[in-house]
């Protein structure tokens, strides 16, 4: 049985090194469609929420935004805040435990950010293991995304923008028809994956 020390990865992204605990989700294509299309300006004020290892929020802290990161899971805000020290921007983090944006109830926000847990499961297919609660998004996958969006404009400042991601699993045109429905400006980037696609939304709150 290999000790805790022997069980953490380690990862190097946009000259950043990320330690990865067990029982936390470890950063994959989601997380880098995120990274890669993160227009965060300095001063300001954003929250990504379900922070993992913290490597979406270290990102917008090195680009000089105030950040709030949170995570239901407290071994993944431990991880994420051993990575903030590493990467010498915990000053510029603020990291909170609980359920979406429990944590930051009546704060407002210029960008929100998040990867949300997005696959289809069953009940019975359910492991009840830590890591799970990073992917699994009920039997329909929209479980949490849905919970997200619906208070998602109450969250973002006007002309404040949010970004996430989810499957072609979960259902993207019940998202298109959301965002439409609540007057959100959006694109979309879409990328071929081996078994589903994935979406990358920019929404806008007009
Ligand atoms: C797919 S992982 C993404 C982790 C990291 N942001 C990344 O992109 O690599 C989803 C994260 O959301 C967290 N999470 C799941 N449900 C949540 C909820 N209801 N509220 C807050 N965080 C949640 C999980 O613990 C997990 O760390």
């Amino acid at each position: 049985m290999k000790n805790f020390s022997e069980r953490v990865k380690i990862i190097f992204y946009k000259g950043g090194k990320f330690l990865v605990y067990p029982g936390v989700y470890e950063p994959a294509d989601d997380t880098f469609l995120i990274a890669d299309n993160l227009d965060v300006k300095s001063g300001e004020r954003v929250l990504e929420l379900g922070t993992g290892c913290g490597l979406l929020a270290i990102l917008a802290a090195k680009a000089g935004a105030k950040v709030v990161a949170t995570d239901i899971s407290q071994t993944a805000l431990e991880c994420a805040r051993a990575n903030a020290i590493e990467n010498l921007v915990s000053d510029k983090i603020d990291f909170r435990c609980g359920d979406l944006f429990d944590p930051v109830d009546g704060e407002l926000f210029d960008a929100i950010i998040f990867n949300p847990p997005y696959l289809p499961v069953e009940p019975e297919e359910r492991f009840n293991e830590p890591l799970e609660m990073a992917w699994n998004g009920g039997s329909n996958g929209r479980e949490v995304i849905d919970r997200f969006l619906n208070e998602l404009p109450l969250r973002l400042r006007v002309r404040g923008r949010a970004l996430f991601v989810h499957s072609s699993l979960s259902n993207p045109s019940q998202t298109v028809r959301f965002l439409e429905t609540n007057h959100f400006k959006f694109k979309t980037v879409r990328i071929k994956m081996f078994f589903e696609e994935l979406f990358l939304f920019q929404c806008f709150r007009c």
